[in-house]
């Protein structure tokens, strides 16, 4: 059955164990409140290791908002229970003083690729997931890591993170797990109230919508107008960035390049709740 370590001790020896049966190790970062878009990766990592690993932990340093980090869901037994039955090895859920005993001034910048879309709207965010993945990476040394397209700039801030400290493992992107009505899953959504989980479906309309236009050639400049617009008259969004971006270095693009190198990245609030979603094609 599956293993539960709260200590970075305690998961080592276990993981020091494996390895000397020469298991490899896939590991899910996540901050728990697991959905399907989660498990898609346990998934991933189950068919291509020996062990899995998901680490479970709200990380308070890429919080910038209080509110945000304080309305977290946290559902710690359900997660638990969702992993095993997916067939996760082993869950590392470390307590904050676990992972920080000393307050940290250690700074991560990742220049350009930060200064656009959540590293713009989230100042520090991206320094606190650079830091607690370079800890995790550190703690579990996994032969693979596995992250989400959902969260694109992250695996842009990840890939540089890997390639620029040279951690030795590979990392696997996989694609987003959508709602039958379009939303990608996302820990938040359980924060949305019944009237705007009904209106959130219109985020990946507005993004298929543009992706289609700028696929049949009209202006990126235009797209993001009219695309802009669809949010405004929805007066439960407020809309914080919609961004035409080149997939590799996140900076924007005023016309499409060859399929595959364009991003549609979209971040709204609905009610109190900030999401995010993205297009490449
Ligand atoms: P969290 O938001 O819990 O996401 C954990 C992983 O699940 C991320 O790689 C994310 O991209 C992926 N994920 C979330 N929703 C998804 C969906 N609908 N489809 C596919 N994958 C999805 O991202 C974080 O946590 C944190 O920043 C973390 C990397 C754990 C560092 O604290």
């Amino acid at each position: 059955s599956m293993e539960v370590f709260t200590s970075i001790k305690g998961l080592r020896n276990f993981l020091d164990q494996q390895l000397s049966q020469q298991k490899t190790i896939g590991l899910i970062p996540t901050m728990g409140a697991l959905h399907e878009g989660h498990i898609s990766l346990v998934d991933a990592s189950i068919k291509q290791n020996d062990i899995t690993v998901a680490s479970i932990f709200v990380n308070p340093t890429q919080f910038n908002n209080p509110e945000d980090l304080l309305k977290y869901p946290r559902t710690l037994e359900a997660d638990c229970a969702m992993l095993e039955q997916a067939g996760c090895t082993a869950v590392f859920a470390p307590s904050v003083e676990e992972m920080y005993p000393e307050k940290s001034s250690l700074v991560i910048n990742f220049g350009p690729l930060e200064s656009v879309m959540e590293g713009a709207s989230r100042p520090g965010h991206f320094n606190g997931v650079g830091i607690v993945v370079s800890k995790l990476f550190h703690i579990v040394s996994p032969h693979r890591a596995y992250f989400g397209q959902k969260d694109l700039q992250q695996v842009s801030i990840i890939k540089r993170l890997v390639a620029d400290l040279a951690f030795n493992l590979e990392l696997i992107v996989c694609p987003t797990i959508r709602e039958t009505d379009g939303l990608a899953m996302s820990s938040r959504n359980r924060r949305l109230n019944d009237a705007e989980r009904a209106i959130a479906p219109h985020i990946y309309r507005i993004l298929e919508e543009a992706k289609s236009s700028l696929e049949a050639g009209k202006d990126v400049k235009q797209v993001i107008a009219t695309a802009t617009h669809a949010f405004n008259i929805i007066p439960e969004f407020k809309l914080d960035y919609f961004e035409v971006a080149d997939v590799k270095t996140l900076q924007p693009i005023s016309a499409i390049g060859t399929a595959g190198t364009n991003a549609i990245c979209v971040a709204a609030f609905l009610g109190p709740v900030r999401l995010i979603d993205n297009v490449v094609f």
